[in-house]
């Protein structure tokens, strides 16, 4: 599997991924177009010229980033696919100087196995502002907030600790 940055001519694949998962709750939907459109954002995984895997890193500012639309092509699942795509992720982000990752997402536990912490959702204030404020299930949402620090030297306040094993790698 060879991880690159995902280009135009993704953008079928990448929808087609995402729609999977929406179709059982476990993503929000995209649009192709939306995908398009931003597919600098996106991260993607190939193996035999097929792109099987993608992430999304979303940028809120120049020292924050959400991990989003993570998916992993079902026939392989548990293979590290979503692994390796997570450790490109934080590759990319210490690229940018981006201090610290979120997700907001429905499987706290796999982010937490690869250095996130969980967080009050609240207290995702620029994401709940941007995306939760005007969402019609957001009194029934059970979405949870995760956060992983990139680059602690960049967080003004640090609210959390530092996963020990990314600070390692810095
Ligand atoms: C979640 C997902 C990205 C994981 O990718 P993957 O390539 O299957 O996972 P990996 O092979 O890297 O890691 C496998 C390990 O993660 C665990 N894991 C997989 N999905 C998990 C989940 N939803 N919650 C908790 N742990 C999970 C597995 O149990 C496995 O643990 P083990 O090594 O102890 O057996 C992938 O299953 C997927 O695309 N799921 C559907 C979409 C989704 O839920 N996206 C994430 C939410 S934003």
């Amino acid at each position: 599997m060879r991880a690159r940055k995902a280009r135009r001519a993704d953008a079928g694949a990448i929808h087609r991924l995402i729609t999977h998962y929406a179709a059982q709750g476990l993503l929000l939907p995209r649009g192709e177009e939306e995908i398009h459109r931003d597919i600098g954002h996106f991260l993607v995984l190939e193996e035999k010229g097929q792109v099987t895997s993608c992430v999304a890193l979303e940028s809120y500012g120049p020292t924050l980033a959400e991990v989003r639309s993570l998916a992993v092509d079902p026939g392989n699942r548990g293979r590290s696919a979503g692994s390796q795509l997570i450790e490109f992720a934080f590759a990319e982000a210490r690229r940018r100087g981006v201090a610290q990752l979120f997700a907001v997402t429905h499987a706290p536990e796999f982010f937490q196995r690869h250095g996130f912490e969980g967080v009050r959702r609240q207290s995702l204030l620029q994401k709940t502002e941007r995306d939760c404020r005007a969402c019609p299930k957001r009194r029934a949402c059970k979405l949870v907030g995760v956060i992983a620090t990139v680059i602690p030297e960049r967080i003004a306040v640090p609210a959390l600790g530092v996963p020990a094993r990314h600070a390692a790698a810095l």
